[in-house]
């Protein structure tokens, strides 16, 4: 059975990789994307999630989330990674045909949450508002999600501290409080944070490839990367990018290419560390203990990389194929 998903995003260039990778792999059924802001402000994420609907004939939903976080004062969009607008170079027109759903991304995530019990998967790559305005408008949710799947956060696993700060990710940096209320919920989360994703690797070469081989597909992920890129030659040095958000995707599909840890989480909320993750995995017990109520969640520490890329490479492909 296809697995439902309902993507969480603020896109955001490698959220559009994501998109396109949820969209491409025969064993997702995209349900709805609920946009929310971070990596551009809400009406520009909202814009390019409509964008790539229209132009990928998407049948899924599509539902404008909030502007800001719940209690922290907004960072503001990452225009040095991700552009003015969110998707680098490009700038998405208006689209013609394509709308966002009437409701709120929270209600349409309750909504679609209790029409089918159990079975929805939320996948969220950008800050968790959205998710905790679900948690506190419909606390009952929780016994209705099959899993929730994070990008998002950094537990010192191989070297990966922050990307934002030195010691933070930057979803969870965008909204600490709304982070620490969806790893404390009552539910199933996975959080494939900065220790995974900064493992594995889209090297220039690959892009081209993607574009050489992808069709239409191939060609826009090539073109939204060229501002990424950029910023990842010119900052970091480095002749690629790193695999954020389709890493989230990868994890539902295939979720045997990565070794998870379990451990309640806990996210620093103010301060230096502010979206700092903190993951108590030893079982110790002690005499002030603020993860000691928490449920266990799973954080992902290791990633089979080559599979990794070959699956998305074949997913790109052949979603290229199809699409013309
Ligand atoms: O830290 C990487 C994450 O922040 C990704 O989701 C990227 O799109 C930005 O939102
Ligand atoms: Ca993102």
């Amino acid at each position: 059975m296809r697995k439902k998903i309902i993507l969480d995003t603020d896109p955001g260039i490698d959220d559009a990789m994501a998109i396109l990778f949820a969209q491409a792999h025969p064993d997702i059924d995209l349900v709805g994307i609920t946009t929310v802001y971070g990596n551009a402000t809400i009406e520009n994420g909202t814009r390019n999630a409509l964008y790539l609907k229209e132009k990928f004939s998407f049948s899924c939903d599509v539902a404008k989330g909030t502007d800001k976080p719940i209690q922290r004062p907004p960072v503001g969009a990452t225009v040095v990674v991700h552009g003015e607008t969110g998707f680098g170079d490009l700038h998405s027109s208006e689209p013609e045909h394509a709308s966002a759903d009437p409701r709120p991304a929270y209600q349409y995530i309750i909504d679609t949450v209790k029409a089918n019990p159990g079975e929805i998967t939320l996948v969220t790559v950008g800050p968790l508002t959205n998710i905790a305005l679900v948690l506190d408008a419909a606390p009952e949710i929780t016994s209705l999600v099959k899993e929730v799947v994070v990008m998002g956060g950094a537990f010192g696993m191989n070297g990966h501290r922050g990307n934002v700060t030195p010691y933070a990710e930057a979803n969870i940096h965008d909204d600490p409080h709304a982070a620490d209320k969806v790893f404390t919920a009552d539910w199933p989360v996975v959080i494939v944070g900065l220790d995974v994703t900064e493992e594995s690797f889209f090297s220039a070469d690959y892009i081209d490839g993607l574009k050489a081989e992808g069709g239409k597909v191939g060609e826009f992920i090539w073109d939204v990367s060229r501002y990424y890129l950029r910023f990842y030659a010119n900052k970091l040095g480095l002749e690629g990018c790193h695999v954020h958000d389709p890493s989230a995707i990868a994890y539902v599909i295939k979720p045997e290419l990565f070794t998870l840890r379990e451990g309640p989480i806990r996210v620093v909320t103010d301060g230096p560390a502010e979206g700092l993750t903190l993951q108590k995995f030893d079982g110790r017990r002690h005499q002030m203990d603020d993860w000691a109520e928490m449920p266990d969640q799973k954080v992902g520490v290791a990633v089979n990389d080559k599979e990794l890329l070959a699956l998305y490479r074949d997913s790109i492909i052949s979603y290229g194929k199809q699409v013309g």
